[in-house]
């Protein structure tokens, strides 16, 4: 009997829909063969990764778990997101100066002057702050004071003023030093605010004033926000790009990411504008920096965390084509060549070498064992190839076994002469025989179900391919108006099932971007959705999962007959499957795009015969349906066993769904 995990709602809709599919199936039966016995390429472990870049406040106000914003006061205007407090008849001053400062990449400090106690400063956070009742939560600042008598008072304040936690930090010296307290707050809060006054009349310096949860990810200071991590965790990644994106290359030259800068003590890596700070006039962000707590080193490390391959992009010596397109002469490309045998020096290199010394002193002697490096990201035009070429032959003489990633340009609908541009990169890259070649796609959920085949007839000249950033766009690229709904989702899962099929020519792939901050995005749809409390996976993100967690080792063929080949007009079947190795299982992914449930015989041929299985389903009622802050679990997977399978059994597909069937086997005879 066909077996339907069914909703809690609609029963009755859905079992007239399952007898009428049932009747319809009858009629015209879908059979859906694997060819157990004819294994076919073996599927990368790095297939399914993730995509991370600071965009929408994912780093600085989202991973990274600091809740002061401008703790430095090296935004340019120096006091952005801090205000003047001045409690009861209390009066005083406040300047930043940058005269003797304990950092000289962190040059600026407020110097608070109290005339009376209760005069000082009060930080907004990133849209506010969030903290929870009875956590704790750690103040540090530096701070000097000449008199020795001044007294801080730090608290965390409600937005209608109550004060949820206080503490009071005094002997500040006439020295730089650092000063810690802990707060615990009374009640939770999401836009809490810290405020930091004086308790009596007196002047005091302050910098790097900070405020992190005790609870990071894995408890670590200077660390990241432990339910986030952990949404990455469950993926189980195969890899983990960093640090983007167009981040990478910066507006400017200038602005371009640098990992150096962004390793060592976080008080010593200098701040730059964030690139998307003002990139949407729709969705501008004027106080969107980089202040790089979340480094190099702290994305190698979170990689080992959560066992994805690590692999940044470097920026090649060329800035956004999509802003200034400022290029690096080619006869001053050194530097940045340089940067990259340097990376793989830092991740990899013995604690006896310079770079290899940096990283073990900052508590990593260990390898990180880094394996990819991409050149560049959404690069293109002969001058890529012009920088490209040096880049390779720098990296290749010193590192063979590190595996390179060209770029391709951007989507090609999206950037002028697109097409042609991504034609003579690809053709280019694989002449120059290019390890893995970098493509992407932000297109509509029609062109992702139309083009489940994309990668079917691609010529295969030995270069891999990278699907390092795509997503369906609901209503067009990077529109406000883009939702993480169930029709980009399935539309994402159609296109996966072509990677997987193509696994010998495709060995990665990840959506992109990663987070948005419910109030404070530059761009949608976005995998992962949080504000200061909490966060949620769109349906997007339970498609990545589902294709991660049963990828298998290799691909077994399918055949489906019955149907049509399914397209956005004509919705339908679209299947791969594959065998995990130690299990031994075989997987079927399917995409049902119909908003019918369809039978299928699914056939196991090649002596085995399944004794037990699992299906996972992941389905809803409408397209538009997605998950949201208020209804977070609205889309997830559901599993069930299934009680009778066989060589060939029958199975309904729910509509509007992806199903991952898991059927253990034995030898038939
Ligand atoms: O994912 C958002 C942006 O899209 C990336 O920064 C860029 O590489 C692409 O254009």
């Amino acid at each position: 009997m066909n077996r339907i995990v069914l909703r809690s709602c609609c029963v009755t809709a859905l079992l007239s829909i399952v007898t009428c599919a049932t009747i319809l199936a009858q009629d015209n039966p879908i059979q859906l063969t694997i060819r157990a016995d004819k294994p076919g390429a073996k599927i990368s472990p790095t297939m399914y990764g993730i995509f991370f870049e600071d965009i929408n406040f994912g780093a600085d106000g989202g991973l990274y778990a600091e809740l002061v914003k401008n703790r430095s006061f090296e935004f340019p205007n120096a006091m952005m997101a801090w205000n003047e407090v001045k409690q009861a008849s209390a009066a005083g001053s406040v300047e930043t100066l940058d005269q003797d400062p304990f950092s000289a990449a962190s040059p600026h400090y407020v110097r608070i002057k109290a005339e009376a106690a209760g005069y000082g400063i009060v930080n907004e956070g990133f849209a506010g702050m969030g903290v929870r009742k009875d956590e704790n939560y750690v103040f540090s600042t530096y701070g000097r004071d000449a008199s020795g008598k001044t007294a801080v008072r730090v608290e965390l304040v409600s937005p209608d003023g109550q004060v949820l936690a206080d503490a009071t930090i005094k002997d500040f010296g006439s020295k730089w030093a650092k000063k810690t307290a802990t707060l615990r707050p009374s009640a939770t809060e999401a836009k809490a605010q810290l405020r930091i006054v004086l308790d009596s009349p007196g002047t005091v310096d302050l910098d790097m004033i900070s405020l992190f949860p005790r609870k990071t990810w894995k408890n670590r200071p200077n660390g990241l926000r432990a339910d986030l991590v952990q949404w990455l965790a469950d993926l189980k990644p195969g890899f983990f790009r960093f640090p983007g994106g167009c981040i990478v290359e910066g507006r400017y030259l200038s602005t371009r990411y640098q990992w150096k800068t962004t390793i060592g003590e976080p008080e010593d890596r200098k701040l730059i504008i964030n690139r998307w700070n003002d990139e949407f006039r729709h969705r501008p962000a004027p106080d969107y920096f980089q202040t790089f707590g979340l480094g190099f080193y702290e994305y190698f490390l979170m990689c080992e965390d959560i066992g994805a391959e690590p692999m940044p992009i470097l920026n090649c010596g060329m800035a956004c084509q999509f802003n200034s397109r400022e290029l690096v002469p080619l006869d001053e490309l050194q530097p940045y060549i340089q940067d990259a045998l340097d990376l793989i020096e830092f991740a990899n290199g013995p604690v006896t070498s310079e770079w290899g010394a940096k990283r073990a002193a900052m508590g990593h002697p260990k390898p990180f064992n880094l394996k990819y490096l991409g050149v560049g990201n959404e690069q293109w035009g002969p001058q890529y190839i012009e920088r490209y070429v040096p880049f390779v032959k720098a990296l290749k003489e010193k590192y063979p076994e590190v595996q390179l990633i060209g770029a391709t340009g951007s989507d090609p609908q999206i950037f002028p002469n697109g097409p042609a541009e991504v034609k003579f990169l690809q053709e280019k890259l694989q002449e120059l025989k290019a390890d893995i070649i970098d493509e992407h796609f932000y297109r509509k959920p029609e062109w992702f179900f139309d083009s489940a085949g994309h990668y079917d007839n691609y010529p295969r000249t030995g270069s891999k391919i990278f699907v390092g950033e795509y997503a369906a766009q609901s209503v067009g690229v990077a529109s406000p108006n883009n939702r993480n709904n169930l029709n980009c989702a399935l539309s994402e899962a159609a296109f996966l099932t072509g990677l997987e099929r193509n696994a010998d020519l495709v060995t990665m792939s990840c959506y992109a971007p990663l987070f948005g901050h419910e109030e404070r995005w530059q761009w949608r749809p976005d995998l992962i959705w949080f504000d200061n409390l909490q966060s949620y996976a769109s349906v997007n993100y339970y498609v990545q999962q589902l294709f991660s967690l049963h990828r298998g080792d290799v691909v077994l063929p399918v055949e489906i007959t019955g149907q049509e080949p399914p397209t956005s007009r004509q919705p339908g079947l679209y299947v791969a499957s594959s065998r995990d190795d130690k299990s031994g299982d075989i997987i079927l992914k399917v995409v049902n795009s119909a908003p019918e449930a369809t039978s299928v015989k699914v056939k196991i041929e090649g002596g085995l015969r399944p004794i037990r299985g699992a299906a996972t389903v992941l389905a809803g009622e409408k397209l538009t349906d997605e998950n949201t802050l208020a209804e977070p679990n609205k889309l997830v997977p559901v599993k069930t066993s299934l009680k009778s399978v066989g060589a060939t059994f029958d199975y309904a597909f729910q509509p509007y769904s992806l199903t991952i069937l898991r059927l253990r086997t034995r030898n038939q005879s």
